[in-house]
Order: structure tokens, then C-alpha cells, then sequence
């Protein structure tokens, strides 16, 4: 079933439109992946369905229309949005943080489960779980945000950009996680990612973006054994 669907949704800065036609689907418990070069509006296409951009189109999440919606309502519904740049909040500890992750709901034993499981997914959060948010590296503080967000068990993920920035062997260490994740708790995943080889070990398909269209949507197989793919996403 569908949990996720966009069929052409634009969205636009002030004047300037940077999404034209961006449409994409992700299913219950699937893992799809946003690839696109710099500026294709990878994640004007996460803040249209996080609500932190306005858009037309359909965009609906588990049957219900999401246009319109605050990012408060949306996050309500089941969606977590991971930002580019992580979003931690640097002033607060790390148990704080994934707290803060947990406001909306009220079953503390489970949250406490929750909390144990960030720790043993991420086990260098719990090295740091006093420790500012400010006071991490870069991988912790990816760690610490993709930790927020399950936090609020969602039934989507949206994670921007995972491995921006980290060095080689943090970034499969995330993604590795992510997977684990994936397989555990079955949450549903929209990824964006530059370093494509890195995302087609999570996702199932993915879509291509070229200046705010969607252009192509393969398995990820296809997409790997597509010469225009592996020049320009693959490094060869
Ligand atoms: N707050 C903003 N105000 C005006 N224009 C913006 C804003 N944010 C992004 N843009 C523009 O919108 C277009 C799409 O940006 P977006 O950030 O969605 O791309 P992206 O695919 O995520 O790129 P990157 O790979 O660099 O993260 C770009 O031309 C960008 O310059
Ligand atoms: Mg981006």
C-alpha cells in the first residue's frame, strides 16, 4: 500500500519557482531514495511534505491530504524530518535531545524502551549522553538527529543528506544503522543523498530530479546498471 504519494507538486521561494513537476511514491514500509545534483530541489521537495514550504499538487500521507498542513500537524501524523544540517539543538544534552524527540507522547515506559534502543542502534550516543549537542562531532550529531526523530515513532522518515560532511567510515557506519532500523522497526524512508552508492545500499527505488521534475524512477538495480546514472551519481 501507499503510504506517500506527490503527483506533480510545484512549490516556489517568493517569485522563484524551483519545483515544477516532482512526483514520487513511497509505499508502506518502503525505502526510497531522491537523487539530483546540486540545486534539482531535493529538499524543497522534504519541506513541501514536512510543511516548512507551501505547494500544489497532490501530495497525500496514509490516505489524508497534506497540503495546507503546519509542520506541527504533519509531524503529528507519523512524518519525521531529518533537516540537512542535522537540526540538534546544540544546547541540550543528548538525553535532552532525544527527550525532546518524545514531547507528543505520554507512554514513558516506552519511551524509555525507545531511549535504550537509540543507544544500543547509535552506541556512541551513549558515550555522550550528558554531553552538549554542541560538544559532538559531526557524526554524533547525525547520529543524535536520525535518534530525535525515531523518537517520535514515525511511520515516515525523511532524512536529508545523511553523510554530508563525514568522513567515509562514519557515514557507512549511519547508513548501516539506517538499514538496521529499516529492518526492526519498518518505518517507511525518503531519502535524499548525494553519495548515491551509499544510498542504493537502503533504498529499494529511487527518483532522479533534474531541475524541480522527476525524471526517471527505477529499482535501484536499474538505476545502477544505467550508464547516465553511474556517470553522473556513481562516479563512473
Ligand atoms: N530559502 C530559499 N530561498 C530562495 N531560494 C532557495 C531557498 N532554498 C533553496 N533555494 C533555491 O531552490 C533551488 C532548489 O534548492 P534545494 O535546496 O531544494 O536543492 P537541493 O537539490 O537540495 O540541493 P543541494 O544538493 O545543494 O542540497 C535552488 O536553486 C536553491 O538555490
Ligand atoms: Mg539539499
Amino acid at each position: 500500500m501507499t503510504l506517500l504519494e506527490l503527483v506533480d507538486i510545484t512549490a516556489s521561494y517568493g517569485r522563484i519557482q524551483v519545483l515544477e513537476s516532482v512526483s514520487l511514491a513511497v509505499p508502506e514500509g518502503g525505502a526510497v531514495g531522491i537523487l539530483g545534483a546540486n540545486g534539482a530541489g531535493k529538499t524543497t521537495t522534504l519541506r513541501a511534505i514536512s510543511g516548512t514550504v507551501r505547494s500544489t499538487g497532490t501530495l497525500r500521507f496514509d490516505g489524508k491530504d497534506l497540503r495546507g498542513l503546519r509542520p506541527d500537524q504533519v509531524a503529528s501524523l507519523g512524518i519525521a524530518h531529518v533537516p540537512e544540517g542535522r537540526g540538534t539543538l546544540s544546547d541540550l544534552t543528548v538525553r535532552e535531545n532525544l527527550r525532546i524527540g518524545a514531547y507528543k507522547r505520554k507512554d514513558r515506559k516506552a519511551i524509555q524502551t525507545d531511549v535504550d534502543y537509540c543507544l544500543d542502534l547509535f552506541p556512541q550516543l551513549q558515550d555522550r549522553i550528558r554531553s552538549n549537542g554542541s560538544a559532538l562531532s559531526g557524526g554524533e550529531q547525525q547520529m543524535l538527529a536520525i535518534a530525535r526523530a525515531i523518537m517520535a515513532r514515525p511511520r515516515l522518515l525523511l532524512l536529508d543528506e545523511a553523510s554530508l560532511g563525514l568522513a567515509p567510515s562514519t557515514a557507512r557506519a549511519v547508513y548501516a544503522a539506517i538499514r538496521r532500523l529499516r529492518t526492526e522497526s519498518g518505518i517507511a524512508m525518503l531519502v535524499v543523498e548525494q553519495n548515491a552508492n551509499l544510498a542504493f545500499t537502503l533504498v529499494d527505488t529511487a527518483t532522479v530530479l533534474e531541475t524541480g521534475r522527476s525524471v526517471l524512477t527505477g529499482s535501484a538495480a536499474e538505476l545502477k546498471g544505467m550508464d547516465e546514472i553511474r556517470r553522473a551519481y556513481l562516479g563512473g
